[in-house]
């Protein structure tokens, strides 16, 4: 006989099934621990929830929710993979409490007329340059979840470390009472960031995909070599780089003596951008 499949995690689909549940947790004395996501569940999703864990969740729920805000009119929004059916798997595999996965119009409803806009020296540059209203897309989203969900802790991944950086202010400057928690980025074991847009990449895309974390960790070890990067980063297959530089680990300004440092490049790969990113001595 085969052992039986994991329970499947409750599902929400609107913010008032999700607050009922909640509000049951919270009556016990659970602390909630959130994993924003946009599905297309990988091995760096299900560590989030593992650290939330760590930190003290004791409910998990995660959100899966593919942000149109967050997408420009030329980017991958239509084609972003959706496999719910798999992720519910998954999430079931690690014992998650409940899947928040809402539609358009409940986070967007008719007549929505508010979004929060980031400004000051994070959303300076690299992708908010590249990708304009991207992380007023992300900052919305963002809020409202963390608002919807009542969550004490919520997780997010190194990779996007912009993204990271945008969302600890966020809660700081709108004082939303929830703690951020930042989780290192998971590998393949090549060294290549997990990312859902992952799978957009060919077998022969892949290989030249596992070359950037190798790159990265060259010039990290060794900064005097960034200006060298980006050709080095072409000549290893990469059709283009966005940017490659050395910031502040914690502005994303300019690095000064005796500060924390982070190496963060995006390069393309035909249609797909790579971000990585990776903390400097
Ligand atoms: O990193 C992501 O998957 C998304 O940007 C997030 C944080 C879930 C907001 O849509």
């Amino acid at each position: 006989m085969s052992p039986a499949a994991p329970a499947l995690p409750l599902v929400a689909r609107t913010a008032a099934e999700l607050r009922t549940v909640v509000a049951g947790w919270r009556r016990d004395g659970a602390r909630i621990g959130l994993v924003p996501t946009m599905g297309a569940l990988h091995q760096g999703h299900l560590t989030l929830a593992e650290a939330a864990r760590r930190a003290g969740a004791d409910r998990i729920l995660f959100s899966i929710f593919v942000n149109p805000a967050q997408f420009g009119p030329k980017e991958d929004f239509s084609r972003y993979p959706r496999r719910e059916a798999e992720d519910l798997a998954k999430l079931a595999g690690i014992g998650a409490d409940l899947a928040y996965l809402p539609t358009v119009e409940e986070i967007y409803p008719p007549g929505f007329a508010f979004s929060i806009v980031p400004g000051g020296p994070i959303v300076a540059d690299l992708e908010a340059a590249i990708r304009p209203g991207h992380f007023a897309g992300v900052a919305t989203v963002v809020a409202k979840l963390l608002i919807q969900a009542g969550a004490d802790i919520a997780a997010f991944g190194e990779k996007d470390y912009q993204q990271l950086l945008l969302v600890r202010r966020l809660v700081r400057d709108l004082d939303l009472p929830c703690a951020i928690l930042a989780v290192p980025t998971v590998r393949d074991g090549d060294g290549l960031a997990l990312s859902s847009r992952n799978a957009f990449l060919t077998e022969a895309q892949l290989a030249v995909a596992r070359r950037l974390n190798r790159i990265l960790a060259e010039i990290a070890a060794e900064p005097g070599r960034l200006a060298a990067g980006p050709d080095r980063l072409r000549d290893a297959g990469f059709d283009a780089v966005d940017y490659l530089v050395l910031r502040d680990a914690e502005t994303l300004a300019d690095p000064v003596p005796g500060r924390p440092r982070r190496l963060i490049a995006a390069v393309r790969l035909g249609a797909t951008r790579l971000l990585d990113n990776l903390p400097v001595a």
